[in-house]
């Protein structure tokens, strides 16, 4: 038998995408399952973009790119993050991946070695440990307190930086908690950072489902040396309902992005053209399906909001951004329905899909016990009666 090497048998499968399957595959069955498990927008890619990437085909952009990404690629982030944030940056200090994913987990294997510390504030998007651990380093947890919107406190952060603390991930607005940090308070962070000589990988990607009125910022921009330990993370996939397409970047000082070019061009040779050609059109053009697509969320929130708050027991913190709500189901847990005992927000996730046919996600491997995390990236119908069945469901356990 092939042996398997430590680091993947140490290696969880995701959880949010294994709980999606499992609804697909009930689906597939005739099961009708209403699904809050998604962590995708549920639109179609607007036109103009979908048009672009066809026209890239037909031009011939199917042969291998620049691995670090087509230049007029580079320029139209560039010039995002010049017109968004404030933030100049030269080609050399951005670099094209495949989505935001790939960004992250090359930039941990760019500056973690064994027995380096990565702080990663709890609730997390649960992907953070895994990659963290593939890069040798050992993710060190700061719980957030949900009393504080689920956000870190720079006194927190400070406490934990060890002698061993190489990074810091921080991820606004956040999946799964939607909670994002204003200005001063990402000024407080960066400034600990900065002084402590703590790297911080900045995952924005979800810069743009925001509905607050206080427009995003990235840490890069909020302390005037921020810039240069930042790894400023973004992409297309939830803006512009571009999952599929399998676009990120990373921007960030010269010498980290350099080595994480060296390590797509020995990995996966970079995206396809067609799809970088898409992605300019998507950064580049009028951007007001995302205002669009923005809003509805927006509408989404506050009507799954509505719903689950009438649900008696339910506690659940207002989101600022995202997709996500992170309802506290502490009431619910330690109950017993027919012999099965719903002990923890897993067990109780297990039981809202098979019993009432809705598929959400347990807290616990975001780091966030007690809590199950509702994706309102589906039709407001769907939310109706998904929320209807989960009120139905719990009152059985009441
Ligand atoms: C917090 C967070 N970061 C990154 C990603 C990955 O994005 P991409 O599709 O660009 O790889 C996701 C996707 O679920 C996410 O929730």
């Amino acid at each position: 038998m092939i042996k398997l090497s430590k680091r993947a048998q140490l290696l969880k499968p995701s959880a949010t995408l294994s709980m999606a399957a499992k609804a697909r595959q009930m689906k597939a069955g005739g099961v009708n399952v209403v699904s809050f498990a998604t962590g995708e927008p549920d639109f179609d890619t607007p036109v103009a973009i979908r048009e672009a990437g066809k026209r890239a085909i037909d031009e011939g952009l199917t042969r291998y790119t620049p691995s670090g990404g087509l230049p007029e690629l580079k320029a139209a982030i560039r010039e995002k993050l010049r017109r968004d944030e404030g933030l100049n940056y030269s080609d050399d200090e951005v670099i094209v991946t495949c989505g935001a994913k790939q960004a992250i987990f090359d930039a941990l294997q760019v500056m973690i070695d064994p027995g380096d510390e990565v702080i990663v504030p709890a609730p997390y998007w649960v992907s953070y440990p895994e990659q963290v651990q593939l890069a040798g380093g050992t993710p060190v947890f700061l719980k957030a307190d949900e009393g504080n919107a689920f956000k870190l406190t720079p006194s927190q952060l400070e406490k934990a930086i060890s002698s061993r603390t190489r990074a810091i991930i921080l991820n606004y607005p956040s999946n799964p908690t939607g909670s994002t940090y204003s200005r001063n308070e990402l000024a407080a962070i960066a400034k600990i950072c900065v002084e402590r000589n703590v790297a911080i990988i900045s995952d924005e990607i979800y810069e743009k489902l925001l509905f607050i009125d206080a427009p995003h910022v990235s840490i890069a921009s909020a302390h005037p040396s921020a810039r240069d330990i930042t790894v400023v993370v973004n992409g297309v996939s939830k803006a512009y309902a571009m999952t599929g397409w399998r676009m990120g970047y990373a921007a960030g000082p010269r010498e980290i992005i350099s080595k994480m070019s060296a390590f797509v061009e020995q990995d996966n040779s970079g995206i396809p053209g067609f799809v970088q050609r898409a992605c300019v059109t998507a950064l580049t053009s009028p951007q007001d399906d995302v205002t669009r697509m923005r809003d509805e969320f927006k509408l989404r929130r506050d009507l799954m909001l509505k719903r689950l708050l009438a649900i008696p027991g339910i506690r659940c913190h207002v989101p600022d951004g995202t997709f996500y709500l992170l309802p506290n189901m502490r009431a619910y847990l330690d109950r017993n329905i027919g012999g099965r005992q719903i002990s923890d927000a897993t067990s109780l996730a297990e039981y809202l899909l098979e019993s009432a046919h809705i598929a959400t996600v347990s807290g616990d491997p975001f780091g966030a016990p007690g809590h199950i995390r509702l994706s309102y990236a589906t039709s407001r119908e769907n939310i109706e009666e998904g929320v209807r069945r989960l009120a139905e469901a719990l009152a059985k356990l009441a």
